[in-house]
Order: structure tokens, then C-alpha cells, then sequence
């Protein structure tokens, strides 16, 4: 018996989980409930958590071996005394940003896509959030591809897509990258455009859109092609949006979702702590 509920938020994806204190440690059952139900719902949501930054570590690093923070707009972003949880904020201080992403949108995306071996999972936990705006917003992956008309299904059956590394999901550019001027030598990894679930379902691996190329297309094609798979994936009805308070920590499952933010107004402040659990094969060794 785990020892939380589950309460569908959406009839899209995502489940609350009631009942943790993620401030204390979680026994491996616990564990191993929690990463069904990620498996299951693909977004988890916990309200109410008190948390500092070795809590945040301690609970998603029991899901599998942590990241570094990435490189962003603004160079290497982590928590004082915490290389694995990336400060997402647009607060300044003392002249310089504690944080990535700023205030505007995110554009739809999984994290680190352009990888070879992206990222299982994400953890983000609200430390400050503005009064309005800045809500995120998720999709599966495979409802993507269950939304494409039969017609689209057969154009991307066995295409690939080229997933650019330069720009970040606020559209910044990366410190040390520039701005790519051929998609095809362009920093970032080629993955099936189609993927399939261990489930058998089929899903589509876009990434994001801003730079992404399928090989073997004309650039002008492949915009095109883009441009109306888009359209389908993440079809309102499909995505569900979390309004953020202070104290929620949010885990999606980075494999088989997309997401994005709402911008918010730059006179208020939002405060965001990070970790990101890495590839699959490294669950190896959780138990
Ligand atoms: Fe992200």
C-alpha cells in the first residue's frame, strides 16, 4: 500500500500527490510508488512543501543519479553549494542575475533534447512566484502523437529530427554558442522523430521547434512538415497548465512529455529551484 493518493489533475496528464512530506527522507517502497505513478500520470504534482535545497537534492536524487546545472544565457546557474540545482528566476541582484529564463514565454520543449542521452526527469520547486502569469504548461508526447491525423502519422514514419543545442527554451542563446547558420552541422543530436513507448504507443520526440530540421528534407520543407506536426501536438485540449504557489514541487517526466511557461510581469519576482535526475540507465542502480 503507498503511503499517498493520487488526484488526476487534468483529463490530459498529471496527478497530485497527497499526503508527503518531502522534507523527510522516503523509504525505497515510497520511492518506487512514486516513480510508477510518474510512469503512469508523467507529471506529479506535491503542494504545500517546505523544502530546502539538500531536500530538493535528497528527494529527486533517489529517482536516479543528478545533473550539473546547464549552461545558460547567463553562464552556470546553480543554488550556493549545490552544482545539481539550477536557479530559474528573473531576479537581480547586485547587478546580476541569480537566475535563467527571465520573465518572457517558454517555448514548448523537453529538457535537453539535443542530447544524446537527454534527461529522465526534472523536479521544479517554487520558492517565490509572481501573482499572475508564469504558469507551466505540459503535454504528452504520445497524445501528440495520437492528435496527428492519419495522413501526417504516415509522412513521419521514419524521419529523424535534428535537435539544436544552441538556444535555450527562453529563445536565448547558450554562453559559448552561436547563433546556428546550417541546421545540418549545427550543434545537437539526431533521434527518431517517432518513438515508442514501452508501452507499444507511439510518441513524437520534437524537442522544441526554434532551429529543429528533419535530414534529408530541404530547409524549406522541413519547416513546413514542422510547422504542421506542431500544430497538432500540442493542441490545447491536450496540455494541462500548473498555476504555481509557493512551497509546489512539480517532476515531470522529461521522456514522454513537453512543456513550457507563460511569461509574467518583469516587476514581479518568481524564484525557482531545479534539479534534473539523468538518462534512464542510470535508474540501474535505484532501487
Ligand atoms: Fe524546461
Amino acid at each position: 500500500m503507498a503511503d499517498f493518493d493520487l488526484r488526476p489533475v487534468s483529463p490530459a496528464l498529471g496527478a497530485e500527490v497527497v499526503g508527503l512530506d518531502l522534507s523527510r527522507p522516503l523509504d525505497p517502497r515510497t520511492v518506487e510508488a512514486l516513480s510508477a505513478a510518474l510512469g503512469e500520470h508523467l507529471v506529479l504534482a506535491f503542494r504545500g512543501q517546505r523544502l530546502g535545497d539538500a531536500d530538493l537534492v535528497r528527494f529527486s536524487g533517489a529517482f536516479g543519479r543528478l545533473d550539473k546545472a546547464p549552461i545558460t544565457e547567463h553562464g552556470r546557474l546553480n543554488a550556493p553549494g549545490f552544482e545539481e540545482v539550477y536557479v530559474i528566476s528573473n531576479v537581480v541582484e547586485d547587478g546580476r542575475p541569480i537566475g535563467a529564463l527571465g520573465d518572457r514565454e517558454s517555448a514548448w520543449h523537453a529538457d535537453m533534447a539535443y542530447l544524446d542521452e537527454p534527461p529522465f526527469a526534472s523536479s521544479l520547486y517554487a520558492l517565490e512566484v509572481p501573482d499572475e502569469g508564469g504558469d507551466t504548461g505540459f503535454v504528452s508526447t504520445l497524445a501528440s502523437y495520437d492528435a496527428l491525423p492519419e495522413g501526417l502519422r504516415r509522412r513521419v514514419e521514419g524521419l529523424s529530427l535534428k535537435h539544436d543545442a544552441t538556444t535555450n527554451s527562453g529563445g536565448y542563446l547558450r554562453q559559448g554558442f552561436e547563433v546556428p547558420t546550417d541546421l545540418r552541422s549545427s550543434p545537437g543530436s539526431v533521434h527518431p522523430l517517432v518513438d515508442v513507448h514501452p508501452s507499444g504507443r507511439k510518441a513524437l520526440r520534437l524537442g522544441r521547434r526554434l532551429h529543429a530540421y528533419i535530414p534529408g528534407l530541404e530547409r524549406v520543407e522541413s519547416e513546413a512538415l514542422l510547422d504542421e506536426i506542431w500544430r497538432h501536438a500540442v493542441r490545447p485540449d491536450l496540455t494541462w497548465h500548473h498555476r504555481w504557489r509557493v512551497g509546489d514541487l512539480v517532476m515531470w517526466d522529461n521522456r514522454w512529455t513537453m512543456h513550457r511557461r507563460d511569461p509574467f510581469p518583469a516587476d514581479q519576482r518568481r524564484r525557482m529551484h531545479r534539479t534534473q535526475i539523468g538518462a534512464r540507465h542510470t535508474l540501474e542502480s535505484v532501487q
